[in-house]
């Protein structure tokens, strides 16, 4: 932050707290009295009269004792502008120390799973409980907390496998990622340019948006045997749609 709006945070702080302190004195000093009275401020509302009384002693010391944390907390922890506090405190170095506490605490128990075979691992009451937590917190919002799946992300709790269920194929799917993919002309690699056309008419229609109706019409529903000729790879990209002919 810039000098200026160091400067303009820091007044603006250390303003609000002394200005705290000097309400809470000012309107002490037309107290005359410290013990407590029959006198009214000689307000009255619908004949309730309201006191003129000093502050309780236990409420004036808190509102210091309130007005002292507050400096004692800015001089320790960032508060004002630049200044970074004698700790030197930030959420970043504290996150670090979180981390490397965790790692000290974890890190020999995940080193140990690291070198067990996962079909191991699976009969492991700890391990599952962890996986279970992990699977909950980075991968539930996608997959379901049942893992079930739903519309763009697939089922992990049936047979049914995009990239392999074995334990290497799912390791490299967590490990690398998967990029689905649309191969050119989808199952039709041959398809030549005036079918494209239809078929972009025939998507355009979808969304009420078709350039040429009679086009549109000329595509027929997706039939399996286009599939034939197609490639392992395009296959396999298609696999959802194949399954369900
Ligand atoms: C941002 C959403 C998202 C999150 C989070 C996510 N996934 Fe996925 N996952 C997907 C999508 C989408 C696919 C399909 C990818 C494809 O086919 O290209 C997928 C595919 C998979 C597959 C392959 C399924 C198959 O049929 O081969 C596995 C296994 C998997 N995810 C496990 C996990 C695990 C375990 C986590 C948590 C560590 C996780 N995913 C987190 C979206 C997500």
């Amino acid at each position: 932050m810039s000098t200026f709006w160091s400067i303009w945070v820091s007044v603006i702080v250390l303003g609000t707290v002394f200005g705290c302190w000097w309400l809470l004195l000012a309107t002490r000093k037309s107290q005359t009295t410290d013990a407590e009275t029959e006198r009214t401020t000689g307000h009255s509302f619908d004949g309730i009269e309201e006191y003129d009384n000093p502050l309780p002693k236990w409420w004036f010391y808190l509102y210091v004792a309130t007005c002292i944390f507050a400096l004692g907390y800015l001089a320790l922890y960032p508060g004002l502008g630049n200044y970074k506090g004698l700790l030197n405190w930030t959420s970043t170095n504290q996150w670090e120390a979180e981390v490397a506490a965790a790692d000290e605490k974890y890190g020999e128990i995940y080193a140990q799973y690291g070198q067990t075979p996962v079909p191991e691992l699976a009969t492991n009451d700890d391990a599952l409980k962890i996986g279970q937590r992990l699977f909950a917190n980075n991968c539930s919002v996608c997959h379901g907390s049942a893992a079930r799946g739903q519309v763009g992300f697939p089922n992990l709790t049936d047979d049914d496998w995009l990239w392999g269920g074995s334990p290497d194929a799912i390791l490299e799917t967590l490990h690398n990622g998967r990029k689905g993919n649309m191969p050119a002309k989808g199952v039709m690699p041959n398809m030549t340019n005036e079918q494209v056309d239809q078929v972009v008419n025939y998507v355009l229609s979808f969304s009420g948006r078709e350039k040429d109706a009679a086009a549109a019409k000329l595509v027929k529903p997706y039939s399996p045997r286009a599939a034939l000729p197609a490639t392992a790879q395009t296959l396999r990209a298609c696999k959802p749609w194949v399954h369900r002919i």
